[in-house]
């Protein structure tokens, strides 16, 4: 992708995270949603492309904007687009650490479309790539992190969601000995925080949204980090509905509902870049920032898989 092209992506980014940010705090995650929603959208629609979002605020009868299938852009270039306008709302609501606005892009038909289901996730850096797997226990998947680490398992930080269904991983990791980064929302953060160097991050495991894991797994790429997940349908009364939406969501790509989803297979190209742009601050990006001459700094991360590039970007407009 043209750098032209990323820089117009990196400021649809930013534009959101400058709206999200006002609600930094203030207790209110759906006004703060709809913010960077509506910036997002705006910024979208004055780019020369043929935007097509394919994971977004939901399905078109229950979300007004950026909605999946919905096209943006004056026209040009086909790009499919993966959004999480706000990335833990919670997080920006309260003022707590790593709300992001998030954004996936890649050409036509190369991103998953993924259901809204829950999906289970292991991600970690490029030394882990082909020693992990999603199937192995905890134990000896900190045991292979450490040792490629170089340190022992008692050294290895692994982020999970803080969720009752986390329980007994969280307990698993604790008896293999290893230190917990518990998070209360934010999983395409600690995903991607677990292959960038000076987080903190080792590792991330537990289960989170399935489009959360489309717009991790494209910011793992670009760093040649480590991503599998397997789709979880749970078992309520909910779950055979979600199955059928998801079978015809992936129809045509092969995918297994119940198999290892790998990385290729929810990104298929290399032409694919992942920008998160920093709400509040965190470990791997700061929030918006205003300074007392009233000039707003954004700091972004931009990944792109084409070259293999992680840039971090700080833009102050005065
Ligand atoms: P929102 O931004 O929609 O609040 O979601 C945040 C999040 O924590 C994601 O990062 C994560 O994938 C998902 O929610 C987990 O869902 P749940 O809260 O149902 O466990």
């Amino acid at each position: 992708m043209q750098i032209a092209r990323i820089m117009q992506i990196l400021e649809v980014a930013e534009v959101a995270a400058i709206e999200a940010a006002k609600w930094n705090g203030r207790g209110d995650k759906v006004a703060a949603d709809a913010a960077a929603t509506e910036a997002m959208r705006t910024a979208f629609n004055n780019i020369d492309f043929s935007g097509r979002i394919v994971i977004g605020e939901g399905e078109r009868d229950e979300a007004p904007m950026l909605y999946i299938g919905e096209e943006l852009g004056r026209g040009g270039e086909e790009i499919d687009i993966a959004v999480d306008p706000l990335e833990g709302t919670n997080l920006c609501a309260y003022n707590r650490p790593n709300a992001l606005t998030t954004i996936a892009v890649a050409p036509r038909g190369a991103l998953l479309f993924a259901p809204d289901t829950y999906m289970d996730k292991i991600a970690a850096g490029p030394a882990l790539k082909g020693r992990l797997h999603i199937d192995k226990p905890p134990a000896e998947n900190i045991r292979l992190v450490a040792e490629a680490l170089g340190k022992p398992a008692e050294e290895v930080n692994v982020c999970i969601l803080l969720r009752d269904r986390h329980k007994a991983l969280i307990q698993a990791v604790r008896d293999a000995g290893a230190r917990i980064r518990l998070i209360d929302d934010g999983d395409v953060f600690g995903a991607i925080a677990a292959a960038v160097p000076g987080t903190g991050i080792d590792l991330y495991l537990g289960s989170g949204g399935s489009p959360e894991g489309v717009l991790a797994a494209t910011g793992l790429k670009a760093i040649d980090g480590f991503f599998q997940g397997r789709f979880d349908f749970g078992s309520d009364e909910k779950a055979t509905e979600k199955r059928t939406r998801a079978e015809a969501m992936v129809k045509g790509t092969g995918i297994d509902l119940d198999g290892v989803l790998e990385q290729d297979m929810l990104v298929r190209s290399d032409d694919a870049v992942f920008i998160a742009c920093g709400v509040t601050d965190g470990e791997m990006v700061d929030g918006v920032r205003i300074d007392e001459d009233g000039s707003v700094t954004t700091s972004s991360i931009v990944m792109n898989a084409e070259d293999k590039t992680v840039r971090f970007v700080e833009n102050t407009r005065r």
